[in-house]
Formats: C-alpha cells, structure tokens, sequence
C-alpha cells in the first residue's frame, strides 16, 4: 500500500471515520542552480515522487490536532494561541502564524501525517511538510491555492517560526512543481517556467548517507559572504553582477569574497545554459554543466564534503552517466547525476560499489521520477 492509503487508513483507525481530504506535497532535488536563491538568482530544481501526505477533515473548533505516523506523535494546539515548542509540528504551527499574520482567516482540522521523503537527506523534507500543511490549511479554510504567495508562507514559516534562514526555492519547487519537468525560477521576480525533462536521461538522487553538521553556521556564513561581495560591488544581490564585471573588478575583492562571488555569478549563468539545453535535448551539455557546478561548490563555494566528492567523482567515472553534482545545502546529504535511462541499474551498482570501497560507507540511490506539486483531493 502507498503511504497514501497508509495515511487514509490510519485516519480511520484513528478517528473512527474517513478524511474527507488528501494533501501531497512533494521533497525536492536541485538539478543545478545551488546557493543561488538567496542572491536573488536562477534556480532549476524538480519535485521528486516522494512526498508528505495528510489525511484529515475540519473541526469546528479552531484547534488543529495532527497524528504523524512516522513520530508515532501527535500534536495539538489551539489557532489562537500558537506557542513555540520543539520538533515536527512546529512546521505546521509556523505554517499556521505566518498564514494569520497574512490575514488567512483559518479552520482547525484534524489530521494523520505520513511521507516518503527522507528527513535530514536535503531533499527538503520540511518543505514537503510545509506545504502539505499548507494545503491542509486551504482546503480546510477555503482560500485559493496560489503557488509562489504560498510558498512565501513556507519559508516564512521556515525563517521565522523554525529558525532555519532558507531561501525560497525548496517551498516553490513543492508549491508550483508540474509532473515530467523541472521548475525554472527566478528568486527575485518568483516568475516560474515548467521545462520539461528530456527524453532518455534519468534522474539518479545519490544520499553519501553523511550529514550536514554545523549547517545552519555555514550556510549562514555563506549568505553573509555573498551579501558582503554584492555590497563591494555596489548592488543589491550578486543576481546584479554581469561576469564582465566581476572580471573587471574581482582582483581588488578579497580572495575568499572573490570565490564566493565567482561561484554564484558563473551558477547563474549555468541555470540559463542548461535551461536552453534542456529545451534542445542536449543532455551532453546538461551533464558538462553538472560537473562544472560540482567543481565550483568544491572549490569556490565550498560546500562540499569529502563523501560528496567521492560519489560525485565514481558517478562522473561511470559510462552511462553524463554528469553529476552535489545538491542542496551541502556540507553531507545527496548529490545528483543525470544517467542514460537504459543503464540506471548498472550505474547504480557500479557507483554503489566504488563509493563504498573508496568510503567506507553505503549510499542510498533513488531514481527519480518529476513529480506534481502539492495537491489537495477531496475523498
Ligand atoms: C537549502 C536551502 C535552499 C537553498 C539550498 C542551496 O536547500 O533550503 O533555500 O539555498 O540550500 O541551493
């Protein structure tokens, strides 16, 4: 049974009665465009098939109360006197403040949480609890679904309510994602275009089964960095910096500033070559582009860690694969390689295999299909 009936089920068993509503909102993996959002720049990720769902039907109260079978946990509160606590349910209470705080007049409900995405992974496990949360609150409240304003609310959620300073690409890939493509965003103006996946390559998502650590210092580092170097070049985001300029004048920016900025401006750029070459089919190109974000996270950014250099490096080695990188924050978690649709079982084996002898460790490796953003369904 899928975590969908899963969720259904375990409502009944619950309540003693069916959910009237389904939500789903998909995790995500970055096909290329890393670090880019908070500068304001492009961004190309797509919604996997593996996703939070929620099983659940209003109350009349204004009370939310929230089963998750994962945590075997629920939570419960009241929608007029949100307070802070610890673990899953502040997702869906931030969710919950940020939509008052919006003017969302809301509805309590209650509901059964179950998912498939793979927590800690960097495949944005809590935006995918973020939106499904949201969609819960639309459905229940009865306001419409608009993609980029909800998404907006997930990262609200996420920056003020969690404490986790993201940007906002995982929230709109999972609020605005179309099944078969990949989502092209420009952070700044939140515009989107679906472009589809090309024909004969498949999406391979490789977990290095590492962990970010001190993640939150680093990537809030990384952010302050940047800002320093798009403040040097007298502009409100590094998204500003032509790479003609940044030629000109980098030799006076301090070396680490200097590669921050490098890595961000030649990114962007490498969002919009592999848009143009995902619209030609041009897998060769896409993959070239893969290997050159990778270099320029390890080298110029620095977010890599030695386990996702040594599966991006066995994947990159493998016949069949045309390109692979780190994706998401970094630090530990997944990287990603775009491999020959035919050859997906023997890339996984070999690459499982010369991770595991060079590391030590196992690796997860999930083939991925694009997947639908949220979505609600009424039962
Ligand atoms: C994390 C954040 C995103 C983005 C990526 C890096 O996933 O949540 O907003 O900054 O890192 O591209």
């Amino acid at each position: 049974m899928k975590t969908e009936g899963f969720v259904i089920q375990a409502f009944r068993d619950m309540f003693g009665d069916k959910p009237t509503t389904l939500v789903r909102a998909p995790g995500r993996v970055n096909l290329i465009g890393e670090h880019t959002d908070y500068n304001a720049g492009f961004v190309l990720p797509m919604a996997i098939d593996r996703a939070v769902w929620i099983a659940l039907r209003p109350r009349d109260d204004r009370r939310v109360q929230i089963h998750s079978l994962d945590y075997e946990e629920t939570v419960e509160f009241p929608l007029d006197d949100l307070r802070k606590g610890e673990g899953w349910g502040e997702y869906i209470k931030g969710v919950a403040n940020e939509l008052q705080v919006e003017g969302f007049k809301l509805a309590g409900w209650d509901g059964i949480l179950g998912g498939d995405v793979p927590k800690g992974a960097g495949l944005s496990s809590s935006a995918a609890l973020e939106l499904a949360a949201t969609r819960a609150f639309a459905a229940v409240s009865g306001f419409d679904w608009q993609p980029a304003r909800m998404a907006q609310i997930g990262q609200g959620a996420e920056n003020r309510w969690v404490g986790v300073n993201c940007g906002i690409m995982d929230q709109m890939v999972s609020a605005a994602a179309q099944a078969g493509h990949a989502l092209f965003l420009d952070c700044r103006s939140l515009e989107y275009e679906h472009v589809p996946l090309p024909q004969g390559v498949a999406v391979v998502v490789m977990d290095t089964s590492t962990r970010r650590g001190l993640v939150d210092s680093a990537y809030n580092e990384r952010r302050t960095q940047c800002e320093a170097a798009a403040e040097f070049f007298g502009v409100p985001a590094l998204r500003d910096v032509s790479l003609e300029e940044f030629n000109r004048k980098n030799s006076e920016l301090e070396n680490t500033f200097m590669r921050r900025a490098r890595h961000i401006i030649t990114e962007n750029q490498r969002v919009l070559q592999a848009v143009a070459a995902m619209r030609t089919g041009d897998v060769r190109k896409l993959g070239i582009l893969f290997n050159e974000s990778h270099a320029s996270l390890r080298d110029d950014f620095e977010v890599t860690n030695e386990a996702l250099n040594q599966i991006v490096e066995a994947a990159q080695m493998h016949s069949a694969c045309l390109g692979a990188r780190m994706t998401g924050g970094g630090f530990g978690g997944c990287a990603v390689a775009l491999v020959d649709r035919e050859q997906v079982e023997a890339f996984t084996s070999a690459v499982m295999e010369a991770y595991r002898r060079r590391s030590g460790l196992e690796a997860q490796f999930y083939a991925c299909q694009p997947s639908q953003g949220a979505s609600m369904a009424m039962l």
